[in-house]
């Protein structure tokens, strides 16, 4: 199979170059810009091998794109480039629409002008996957989940245009023909994600005894997939999905924050004794609310376990024990990242 993979460069995208050219066998370009948020050596497993390739490119910049895909000849296209940090969508919102809405828009119509010249066969066989977020559905109350059918209610600049380009994927499909599949997922976490996120953002802190800046009372509840799980559910969606549809992914790990920094608060311990750090009340501080903060996330996954039979294999704490002690083994990758591009500062204050 011949994928382009779009935004290889950040995390999840990384990962998912990775599994594809090393599990699966595929063949792999990259399509990406390379903003602040990405980050080559989290390819450096796959650099060279014979079934990866790289190109560096803005998905809103159609006819680049168009050359690409006429050149390469996809099976699918595997669609993750976007701006992805609610806190920096709140500070600037532009480059958010710039990319998600407009770059979307610009990478469906080069992908429908490429599928439109394709021999019948291959035009049936082609897919172009669209990865989007839970946070289209907005804000869960105490009780409940989302799943394929709940309301689109996006809160913030971020999972406003993530909703909007959702919307575009699917009315390329519904007026166009063009074979589509959309899936909607909850919060990633795992090894090479940018410090800006709360896990690992919590885990350098941690480790280096600096604060631990939670947003308001710490009660918000997040629905934590790991992100190995993620990428193995986009490679059964792209392959076996029903044209059209949308599938959920979630790990069926809801937590509050505060309760995850304890956790790796007493996994940097555990795993780092010759550390003295304070105790939890110390090294925690609650600080400002993020604005529109949505309360609940959690994603009822049932229609990707049951259709296509995927599973998430991580449980939260076996994975946040196994990312604690990759960051811990990784100085190498974060410490560059902490010199020239982000110091841990708040962002998203308004
Ligand atoms: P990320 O910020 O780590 O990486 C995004 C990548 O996209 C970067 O390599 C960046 O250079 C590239 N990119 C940005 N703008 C581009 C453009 N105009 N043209 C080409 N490349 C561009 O993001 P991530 O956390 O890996 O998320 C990947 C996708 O998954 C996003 O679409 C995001 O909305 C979605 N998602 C992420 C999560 C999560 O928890 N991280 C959860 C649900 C959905
Ligand atoms: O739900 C999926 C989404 O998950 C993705 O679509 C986004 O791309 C991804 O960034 C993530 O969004 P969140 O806003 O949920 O993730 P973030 O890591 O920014 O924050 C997770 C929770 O932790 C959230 O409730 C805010 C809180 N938080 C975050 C930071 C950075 C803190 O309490 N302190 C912090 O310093």
């Amino acid at each position: 199979m011949r994928v382009v993979v779009t935004g290889g460069a950040g995390f999840i995208g990384s990962a998912l170059c990775r599994y594809l050219v090393t599990e699966c066998g595929w063949q792999v370009l990259n399509i990406d810009k390379l903003t602040y948020a990405a980050d080559q050596r989290s390819l450096a497993a796959i650099e060279g091998a014979p079934g990866y390739r790289f190109m560096q490119a803005d998905i809103a910049d159609g006819d680049k794109i168009a050359r690409i895909l006429d050149e390469f000849k996809p099976d699918a296209i595997m669609h993750l480039a976007a701006e992805s940090h609610v806190d920096r969508s709140i500070d600037g919102p532009g480059d958010f629409i710039e990319t998600n809405i407009v770059g979307t828009y610009r990478l469906l119509d080069a992908a429908l002008y490429y599928w439109r010249g394709l021999a019948p066969d291959r035009q049936q066989n082609f897919r172009f996957l669209h990865v989007s977020t839970d946070e289209v559905y907005g804000s869960l109350g105490a009780q409940g989940l989302f799943d394929e059918n709940s309301r689109y209610q996006p809160n913030s600049p971020y999972s406003a245009s993530k909703a909007s380009s959702d919307h575009l994927v699917r009315a390329w499909h519904h007026t166009y023909g063009l074979p589509v599949l959309i899936s909607n997922c909850s919060n990633n976490y795992g090894p090479f994600q940018f410090p800006e996120k709360f896990i690992p953002l919590m885990i350098l802190n941690a480790m280096a005894g600096r604060k631990l800046p939670v947003y308001g009372d710490g009660h918000n509840i997040r629905d934590w997939l790991h992100v190995n799980d993620h990428v193995a559910a986009l490679r059964l969606i792209v392959q076996h999905g029903q044209v059209g549809e949308t599938y959920n992914v979630g790990g069926r790990n809801e937590a509050r924050n505060i309760d995850i920094v304890h956790q790796v608060i007493s996994h940097v311990r555990d795993l780092s004794p010759h550390r003295t750090l304070p105790k939890d009340d110390a090294l925690i501080e609650f600080v400002q609310d993020r604005p529109g903060h949505d309360r609940r996330y959690a994603i009822d996954a049932t229609k990707l376990e049951n259709r296509l039979g995927w599973q998430a294999q991580y449980d939260l704490d076996r994975g946040l024990r196994d990312t604690v002690a990759w960051y811990l083994n990784h100085e190498q990758w974060w410490q560059p990242i902490l010199d020239r591009k982000y110091q841990g500062q708040r962002l998203g204050v308004a």
